[in-house]
């Protein structure tokens, strides 16, 4: 039996899988609300991610009723790019800024001006955004000299996880090709970044490949949560990488959308290329020596979760999509920009602001919903596109997360993707491709292997020929461009 973990925002869950990757017990247990002190700004802290995962541990644990002594091992997930610091005696210096904190803009250009944009592209394939790690951190040598003074670590989410559960200080390929420091080509730390910008090389974990055994638990973790001491802890994978080895997005040609909060097209690849322009990322796998290619939409889950939270309170979201079914395809020429917080492909705009444009007084609330829904797939569908152009192949969508398990928001997916859908038997995300990457760490089989041996296909759908949305979509793309000159002055 495997276990995997997953740090994700909203909560932490623990599942245990056996050898067939049926899942025998699963338990989330959730976080404190993040806080968003000023707009750009999302932090949360370290230390309620490990009180969440020693819950969710020991009701997984409790759950499954087995022996903790038949874990073979664990896997560990998490939400990417958060900046964890750290002091000399291994204590949080300040709460994380996580994966969609935008405040950091200063610190890119800065960073753009001093390295050159295209140094940064040939260090780490990928231009530094906002929301990755390393801006944040020069965010806190500039505005707490103090705290930046006491780090010793730097650390992401789930390997703050590792670091309670194992002692080591360490991290894997997938997770730190979103820090903006790592070399994603030469699969090692950018140390020339490091020194360009005056960091200390030593705040750096040591960095594995995700199958690679990290540590083990000790014997404090294993009193707090139950597990056994000495049950090796495997490196896993950033969330996305993970989720796209839970959907088993291990080889080229079928590529994974994950509706969470954030929406990501996530493709393998064997040889690594990166857009120029930096519009995707272009990352380290899960699967040693690989690669793939992912587009965000930062504002996918989020759209409908704010809707709800702020304008339907209370209603089911399965009560609003049906909702959204009443309305046509085209959702009467109404049109929702997901950027809540800001965006990522196709625009790279922390400044981008969301919306519902061609608002009349005819809409009702159906329409409202299913233009968020479609503005979201068209989003999903700008980085399908760039994700191509690549040279990747795309024959069919996986679809999984919150978004997915709605079959009127797949069917819109299919319809604007102009693809099949297909979703999975076991639709576990992130925890669960984190515990097919532990079964791969303790010698059981490759992580393509395991996946082959696991992962079925359930149900799929066609797409539909859509002339709305076939419009629809060069509306939206020319929407945009049109009011970007004004996101700035908002
Ligand atoms: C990936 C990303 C999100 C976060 C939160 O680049 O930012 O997937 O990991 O889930």
């Amino acid at each position: 039996m495997w276990v995997g973990i997953d740090v994700g925002t909203g909560g932490t869950r623990a599942l245990l899988v056996n050898e067939a990757g049926r899942v025998l017990g699963s338990a989330t247990a959730p976080h404190d609300e993040m806080r968003m002190q000023q707009p750009l700004w999302a932090e949360q802290e370290p230390v309620n991610w490990w009180d969440a995962a020693v819950t969710a541990i020991r009701a997984m644990l409790a759950q499954a009723a087995i022996d903790p002594a038949e874990i073979r091992g664990i896997g560990l997930s998490g939400q990417m790019h958060g900046l964890v610091l750290l002091d000399a005696d291994g204590e949080v210096i300040r709460p994380s800024l996580i994966w969609c904190d935008q405040r950091s803009q200063p610190q890119v250009d800065f960073i753009n001006n001093k390295v050159g944009a295209g140094k940064v592209l040939q260090w780490t394939a990928n231009p530094v955004l906002t929301g990755f790690t390393l801006p944040k951190l020069l965010w806190v040598r500039e505005h707490e000299p103090r705290n930046f003074e006491r780090a010793r670590h730097m650390l992401l989410p789930k390997d703050y996880l590792r670091y309670r559960l194992t002692g080591e200080f360490a991290s894997e390929v997938s997770d730190a090709s979103g820090t903006a420091l790592f070399d994603v080509v030469g699969r090692r730390w950018s140390f020339e970044f490091m020194d360009a910008l005056g960091l200390d090389r030593a705040l750096l974990p040591a960095v594995y490949e995700s199958t690679v055994i990290s540590g083990k638990v000790s014997a404090e973790a294993a009193r707090l949560t139950g597990l056994k001491a000495g049950t090796p802890v495997a490196g896993g994978g950033g969330d996305q990488a993970s989720s796209a080895v839970g959907n088993g997005i291990v080889a080229p040609g079928i590529v994974s959308c994950t509706l969470g909060t954030s929406g990501v097209v996530f493709a393998h690849m064997e040889q690594v290329a990166y857009d120029p322009a930096g519009r995707v990322h272009t990352f380290c796998h899960a699967v040693p020596g690989k690669w793939h290619v992912m587009g965000v939409t930062q504002g996918a889950g989020l759209s409908l979760q704010w809707f709800r939270n702020q304008l339907a309170p209370g209603v089911a979201y399965s009560e609003l999509t049906r909702e959204a079914a009443t309305s046509p395809a085209g959702s009467q020429g109404l049109y929702w920009l997901p950027y809540l917080m800001g965006e990522r492909t196709p625009h790279l705009d922390a400044q981008a602001r969301g919306g519902w444009i061609g608002l009349t007084a005819r809409h009702n609330r159906g329409d409202l919903v299913r233009a968020l829904i479609e503005g979201v797939c068209y989003s999903q569908l700008d980085c399908l596109e760039i994700v191509e152009s690549l040279g990747v192949p795309v024959s069919s969508v996986r679809a999984s997360g919150g978004g997915a398990t709605s079959p009127f928001w797949r069917q819109v997916l299919a319809d604007v993707l102009q693809r099949k859908v297909v979703t999975l038997e076991t639709q576990e995300g992130s925890a669960y491709g984190a515990a097919l990457i532990a079964m791969a760490g303790t010698g059981y089989a490759s992580v393509p292997e395991v996946c082959g041996a696991v992962i079925r296909e359930e149900a799929s759908l066609d797409p539909q020929p859509s002339e709305a949305y076939q419009k629809g979509y060069q509306v939206y793309r020319a929407l945009y461009p049109a009011l970007k000159p004004l996101f700035s002055k908002m």
